[in-house]
């Protein structure tokens, strides 16, 4: 049986554990081959041989803050493969820390990698896509690009920065055959179920927090053909968080 992903070659940053697993495993599912491009090398070859069982799945140590290690992905790619058709930059955290006590590394330490190195990622990775066109890139936001929890300063602006980078790449990639567009997860809950309470269910307008699958099934629309008309945009994927209006009783 035909499958969507036959034949085509998926990068996903963060590959190793969380969402970018839950990601890694429902492209495999859906007949792609699959580069975790991770940078803890003990997760990255874990998952990538627990994951084998799906498909054809590489781990690969990257970091995607180092501009070096990533050139070194795409020639790495460039010689296996040819070309490839999406890239899912989903490597990503924050850093908390007060107006008072946030240092300038501890901000920069962030945006180099969720920021900085979704764009660096996804310029080293064109020349390949533009060869695997129609291709897809997709930057996995948060909901926290539009609202906050108070002092997650960095976290927040690389998120917001992504949703406009979405639509500047979006507008400049595609005459070159790709479609970049971002996910925006609200919680969702990548550890064991057990420890959640049943208000953090009930306090979403869905009755349930969100979990890795739900971010999959978001990727595998937003990377398919059927999704050939949608680019620039940000898919929110919150259990209906976000547009929740909420005041004290
Ligand atoms: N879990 C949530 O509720 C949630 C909500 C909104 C957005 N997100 C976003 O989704 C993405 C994945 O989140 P998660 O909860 O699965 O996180 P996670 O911490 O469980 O997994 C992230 C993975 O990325 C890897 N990684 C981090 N920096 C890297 C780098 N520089 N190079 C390569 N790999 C790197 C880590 O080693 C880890 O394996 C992140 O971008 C996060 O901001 C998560």
């Amino acid at each position: 049986m035909n499958q969507r992903f036959d034949g085509k070659v998926v990068v996903v940053t963060g590959g190793g554990r969380g969402i970018g697993r839950a990601v890694a495993a429902g492209f495999l599912k859906e007949g792609a081959t699959v580069i975790l491009a991770e940078r803890q090398q003990e997760t990255a070859l874990a998952t990538a041989g627990e994951l084998s069982m799906l498909g054809l799945v590489h781990g690969r140590v990257v970091d995607i803050a180092d501009e070096r290690q990533v050139s070194e992905l795409a020639d790495w790619l460039r010689s296996e493969f040819g070309a490839i058709h999406g890239l899912i930059n989903n490597a990503g955290f924050g850093i908390s820390g007060s107006i008072d006590t946030l240092t300038m590394e501890q901000w920069d330490t962030v945006m180099n990698t969720n920021l900085r190195g979704a764009f660096l990622t996804s310029q080293r990775l064109t020349p390949l896509l533009e060869k695997g066109a129609p291709a897809s890139i997709i930057h996995i936001a948060s909901t926290r690009a539009v609202m906050s929890e108070p002092d997650t300063f960095p976290y927040s602006a690389s998120k917001g920065g992504l949703r406009a980078l979405t639509h500047s790449m979006a507008v400049s990639l595609g005459p070159r055959g790709i479609r970049v567009n971002s996910i925006s997860p609200g919680w969702i809950h990548t550890g064991e179920p057990e420890i959640l309470r049943s208000i953090d269910h009930s306090q979403h307008p869905v009755g349930r927090v969100g979990n890795p699958d739900d971010i999959a099934e978001a990727c595998l629309f937003l990377a398919s053909d059927k999704a050939g008309f949608i680019t620039g945009t940000d898919l929110t994927v919150d259990g209906g968080m976000t547009v929740k209006m909420i005041y004290a009783d």
